[in-house]
């Protein structure tokens, strides 16, 4: 495994949409391997394909605590949505900018896993929320685009202390 360097803003790369998998091959492993080291190494949530520089619809997410819940998304469809949470987003690409964002609160999603076979899956809270923020990225879709406000140096700040 090996870790990637991720897109920053500023990089078209990061406008652009993805192709779908078609080939489910060692390539593709290598592939969600590396993401994965890539985003447990940032502290990320969620990585897309587009954000290591590789134009497929392939995404990777763990929302767990003990960063042991790893989900490999492929050519993924959200099938169900409902309800609303407005929230504080950020994005690997977008280091220490935050924005607020308004998504579903529940999501089902349809992808392939990494040998090619199809699975549904749901999420809730802030799994709802990478899932959407992931899939957006392979439609070229960067959450500051849809950010209703982003945060100004001193609320970052705020959010930071009342984490710890
Ligand atoms: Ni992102």
């Amino acid at each position: 495994m090996a870790i990637r360097n991720i897109v920053k803003e500023g990089d078209d790369i990061l406008n652009k949409k993805c192709r779908p998998v078609e080939k489910f091959d060692q390539k593709l492993h290598t592939l969600l391997n590396d993401m994965a080291e890539t985003m447990y190494n940032a502290e990320g949530v969620g990585l897309a394909a587009p954000q290591v520089g590789i134009l497929r619809r392939v995404a990777v997410i763990d929302v767990s605590e003990n960063r042991n819940e790893l989900i490999e998304f492929i050519n993924p469809q959200i099938i169900a949505f409902s309800g609303e949470q407005t929230g504080n987003e950020g994005c690997l690409s977008f280091p220490g900018q935050y924005g607020i964002v308004t998504r579903p609160d529940y999501v089902k999603v349809k992808a392939l896993n990494r040998f090619g076979e199809e699975f549904v899956t749901e999420g809730r809270g802030l799994l709802a929320r990478a899932i959407c923020h992931e899939t957006d990225h392979l439609n070229g879709m960067v959450f500051k685009k849809l950010a209703q406000k982003m945060l100004s140096k001193r609320e970052i700040e705020e959010m930071t202390k009342k984490r710890r």
